[in-house]
């Protein structure tokens, strides 16, 4: 599947902090890749760049769990195929150029992530921020007396 790249921009601000400070290290990382560098420094930047993605992904399966999103299932499968394709960059690494490699990444990161943004993640929420107005609610100190 052909997808268009594009770079980080305030499009794809999702509204919650965290989330949004996650997508935004994943696309930072991402522009380090060029084509000049050294092979070993470009390994270590792809297994960093594999394990913020593990982080990032799971703490979004926690969220929409915790918020009982309805779309959990399609999403957590999303994010399988994500993993699975950077594991396969990650194996394959080795053998390719650092053009390859950085072709690669900007296709994952700036094509399918930037794309999963705007798609998946928006559409969890409306889901999250409700659940924390409810938990808002619930926790709020009652006035004393
Ligand atoms: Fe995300
Ligand atoms: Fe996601």
């Amino acid at each position: 599947m052909k997808l268009e790249l594009a770079e980080w921009s305030s499009k794809i601000l999702v509204g919650l902090p965290n989330i949004d400070a996650q997508h935004r290290q994943l696309f930072d990382l991402a522009a380090t890749f060029t084509s000049d560098g050294d092979q070993i420094r470009v390994m270590k930047s792809l297994a960093m760049l594999t394990e913020y993605v593990k982080v990032h992904l799971r703490e979004e399966e926690q969220m929409m769990a915790a918020c009982n999103y309805p779309g959990l299932e399609a999403h957590r499968e999303l994010h399988t195929e994500f993993r699975r394709m950077l594991f396969t960059l990650l194996e394959n690494a080795k053998r390719m150029t650092l053009d390859e490699i950085a072709d690669e990444v900007k296709y994952l990161i700036n094509g399918w992530f930037y794309n999963h943004i705007m798609v998946a993640d928006f559409d969890y929420v409306p889901s999250v921020k409700s659940a924390s107005a409810a938990a808002l609610a619930t926790t709020e100190p009652r006035p004393a007396g």
